[in-house]
């Protein structure tokens, strides 16, 4: 299957070698940026100019007024009815699931040849299958499998097959270890959310357990017992709070060590890239994935402030989640945080039911909506449920079956809530058509 990603994938890369510049618009997550980076440096590379824009959604009045060549990546397969309305050469490099298979644009998207891009492959993956038909960009792996680890995915089908031919060729070493990103690791622990801690958010009694442990530094440098010591206390503490076992088993694991850029860990980048992208500073962002030293520092600093935003608005909603049935859900008031407050609530607050974090902005409300694994093998299609939900309400909305999003006016929350329950409890029993 992935030689049949790699056809379209070469079709794409074609449509860009021909090109004496192009305009490249990339969605505003870890995933998009480091799609955006890698065809960037491979454009960079071939010697074709390039103009980017990082945005956070497409609609019509993006579109209106865009020419080609254009490529897309990490946005678009859920809108081919704007994409088409697009004059000149366009490519949509994305891994959502599309609305529709037959385009007149080149599509390189993964669900159209078989694999799972939900879980298999992101949008990072996808564009690193054209970059490598752009040149010898083979040292891009390591933006590829940041991505995928931004989208919460694991390495599996073909996320495992670029992995694989990146360590071959040295691009990527793996290293086990706990898996919490690279750095000063009080920091670290007191702005982690994933795992999220009782001592998250807490500096001083972080400051307590690494005494107690007589750990200190960088996590990096910590030695195989410190790391032993260290890992046993987390893991025991996420039990405790009664996260699922798989959380426990991805705390300690395959860090994977990116030996072309600036930031080594592929987690951690990808943790600072979205950071910087979810504070607006989508230009900064894009530089760290094209391996600019000099903005490194800023990056870890957005990150913080970011991470200590979703922790403090974190505990603020915990107390406060309703439940609708067959979901739950909460209001937050921070913007920009609401999809890490669903990620991190499905996965260490409560996991037994699909969570929809909502926030007001203006005349809209926004939606994020977050399952697990085991509820999208029961039978759950977030991505569904949010585009069925917003259509019925006068929104719209769409992602994946496990991560999802919607906008809806001001007014409809309550119906939208009932709506989305009643599409959830359909989808859980297999009463759907
Ligand atoms: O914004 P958030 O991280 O919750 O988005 C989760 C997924 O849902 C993303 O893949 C995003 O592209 C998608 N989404 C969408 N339409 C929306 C909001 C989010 O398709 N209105």
């Amino acid at each position: 299957m992935i030689e049949r990603l790699d056809e379209v994938a070469e079709s794409a890369a074609q449509l860009l070698i021909d090109c004496d510049r192009v305009r490249v618009i990339s969605h505003q997550d870890a995933d998009g940026i480091t799609s955006g980076g890698i065809i960037c440096s491979a454009l960079y590379r071939c010697g074709i100019p390039f103009h980017v824009s990082i945005l956070s959604r497409l609609d019509e009045k993006i579109i209106k007024g865009l020419k080609g060549p254009i490529v897309f990546c990490d946005m678009g397969s859920g809108q081919p009815e704007l994409i088409s309305q697009i004059d000149g050469k366009v490519c949509v490099i994305d891994h959502h699931k599309p609305t529709a298979t037959d385009t007149e644009y080149v599509h390189v998207n993964p669900h159209l040849v078989g694999i799972d891009g939900a879980f298999e492959i992101s949008a990072s993956g996808t564009a690193y299958a054209v970059a490598m038909h752009l040149g010898n960009n083979a040292d891009l792996a390591g933006l590829a499998i940041a991505g995928a680890l931004g989208d919460q995915q694991e390495m599996v089908g073909s996320n495992k097959d670029i992995l694989e031919e990146a360590i071959e060729h040295g691009i990527i070493t793996i290293i086990r270890g706990l898996r919490i990103g690279e750095g000063d690791i009080s920091k670290l622990l007191e702005c982690s959310t994933d795992p999220y801690l009782d001592i998250s958010g807490e500096p001083e009694k972080v400051k307590i357990l690494l005494d107690q442990l007589d750990i200190r530094g960088m996590v990096e440098d910590l030695n195989e017992d410190e790391l032993r010591r260290l890992s046993s206390v987390l893991v025991l503490k996420v039990l405790e709070q009664g996260a699922p076992t798989d959380v426990t088993e991805s705390l300690i694991g395959d860090r994977y060590k990116l030996n072309y850029e600036v930031v080594s860990d592929a987690l951690h980048l990808s943790n600072i890239v979205n950071a910087a992208g979810k504070a607006g500073e989508t230009a900064l962002a894009l530089s760290l994935c094209l391996r600019d030293r000099s903005v490194i520092d800023k990056a870890e600093q957005l990150y913080l402030n970011y991470q200590k935003k979703v922790i403090s608005e974190l505990k603020r909603i915990e107390q406060e989640i309703k439940d609708a049935g067959y979901i739950r859900y909460a209001h937050s008031s921070e913007k920009d945080v609401i999809g890490a407050l669903g990620s991190t609530i499905i996965r260490y607050v409560a996991p037994d039911k699909p969570i929809l974090v909502l926030i007001k902005e203006g005349e809209r409300i926004k939606i994020s909506a977050r399952g697990t694994r085991e509820l999208v093998e029961r039978g759950l299609n977030l991505s569904v449920a949010m585009r069925e939900g917003a259509a019925q309400v006068g929104g719209e909305g769409g992602g994946h079956s496990i991560a999802s999003g919607a906008a809806i006016p001001a007014d409809a929350e309550s119906k939208f809530i009932e709506i989305v329950d009643d599409i959830i409890m359909k989808q859980l029993r297999g009463e759907n058509e």
